[in-house]
């Protein structure tokens, strides 16, 4: 590439760190690599997730390369991990001058390297910005609010986030009504998921079968939550076979509660989290899906798949509104009410719509907006 180019091009440090960014960053860092002439994009790794199965795997999935810098921050408490990050990223920023950085979603990540950035006085673009349950007792609220509070260019996936943010006080200029880029991801490998033999190999029927994902510290950490939960997710077991690739945290819990022996030969069967083309190929044969996480609520209603949240709030109301989404909270006999009615075809969801720009253009509209 000649140097006249490149001193025109707009260096950008697209920042991962936990598996739930890994699906937002592919579609940006792809778009950019189309428009090398106008971009020169890094990837920096904070290393919050490090497992094979919650990162590895899902770089390989995706088409991402090796990250640039590595950062290989790991498990820790909260506030030990944020800060870790900030003093590892700092020096990056500092080494690599980028025109721009991206921090996507909500994770401790996040705020962390967004933080670095507001006080170097380098610019930084949130994607996915606005989006709010409205509970601080949730670690990705906070993360969400300081990494809004300080971004200078926030890309939102629906409008109900410009609301929330105008409510805050950011200026108009600065937000901006992209869509949805976890989509692109969804939309570029729907295709190639039907290569994935995991359907086959756990031996299920199409739609015969529902998919659990359960990972909050607000649902898995404490005893008396989580084992009345997989209580009914056995009960619920009884109707219909229940597939659980199990976070390492619950993972963590669920052995440290003695829970495996009633979990054992029961109809919800545990297995290792998925990469992404197998989970996709997993839920998207579901007859219904079951989750406390964020991302899940937005793809089973790109897919018209009915979900369940077992949380008391959400952050992405559109897809309760327009979506399959029924936020059912967490106590157990909702969620086996929840789940009779969807199986008696009372909870029918055939009505739902897709929600405005979640088209698979997103990163095209992200790259858009940084100049
Ligand atoms: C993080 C995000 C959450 C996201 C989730 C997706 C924050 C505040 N939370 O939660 O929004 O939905 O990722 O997975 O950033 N662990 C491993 N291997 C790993 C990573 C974690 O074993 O690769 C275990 C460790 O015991 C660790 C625990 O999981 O202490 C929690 O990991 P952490 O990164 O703190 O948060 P998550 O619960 O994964």
């Amino acid at each position: 590439m000649n140097s006249k180019i490149k001193d025109h091009r707009s260096k950008i440090i697209l920042v991962v760190g936990a598996r739930p960014n890994i699906m937002k960053a592919a579609p940006i860092y792809a778009e950019m690599m189309r428009r090398a002439d106008e971009f020169a994009v890094k990837i920096v790794h904070t290393g919050q997730h490090y497992d094979t199965s919650m990162s590895d795997a899902f770089f390989d999935d995706l088409g991402l390369p090796e990250p640039d810098h590595h950062l290989g921050v790991g498990s820790a408490s909260h506030t030990v991990q944020t800060a870790k990050i900030m003093l590892a990223f700092e020096p990056i920023v500092i080494e690599e001058r980028p025109d721009w950085v991206i921090v996507v979603g909500d994770v401790n990540s996040t705020a962390a390297c967004a933080l670095v950035c507001a006080k170097l006085g380098v610019k930084v673009a949130h994607v996915e910005a606005g989006l709010r349950s409205g509970d601080r007792t949730m670690p990705e609220e906070i993360n969400r609010i300081v990494t809004d509070s300080i971004a200078d260019l926030l890309l939102t996936p629906s409008e109900d986030a410009d609301e929330n943010l105008k409510r805050e006080g950011i200026p108009a200029e600065k937000i901006r009504f992209v869509g949805n880029v976890m989509i692109d991801s969804l939309l570029q490998n729907l295709k190639r998921s039907e290569f994935s033999n995991i359907r086959e190999d756990i031996g299920l029927q199409d739609r015969d079968y529902a998919v659990l994902t359960l990972h909050r510290p607000s649902n898995v950490d404490a005893r008396e939550t989580l084992e009345p939960l997989i209580d009914a997710l056995i009960e619920i077991g009884e109707q219909m076979p229940v597939i659980f690739p199990v976070h390492p945290r619950t993972r963590a819990k669920i052995t440290e509660f003695g829970l495996e022996s009633r979990i054992d030969g029961s109809g919800l069967r545990l297995i290792e989290p998925l990469g992404y083309l197998d989970f996709l190929r997993l839920y998207s044969g579901a007859g219904f899906v079951m989750t406390d996480s964020g991302g899940l609520q937005e793809e089973t209603t790109a897919l018209g798949i009915p979900c369940l949240t077992i949380r008391e709030n959400t952050e992405r109301p559109i897809t309760v509104e327009m979506g399959t989404n029924q936020v059912v909270g967490t106590e157990p006999e909702r969620l086996k009410q929840a789940v009779l009615k969807l199986i008696s075809g009372s909870g029918d969801s055939s009505g739902a719509k897709i929600p405005p720009l979640w088209d698979g253009k997103t990163a095209e509209r992200i790259c858009d907006a940084l100049y």
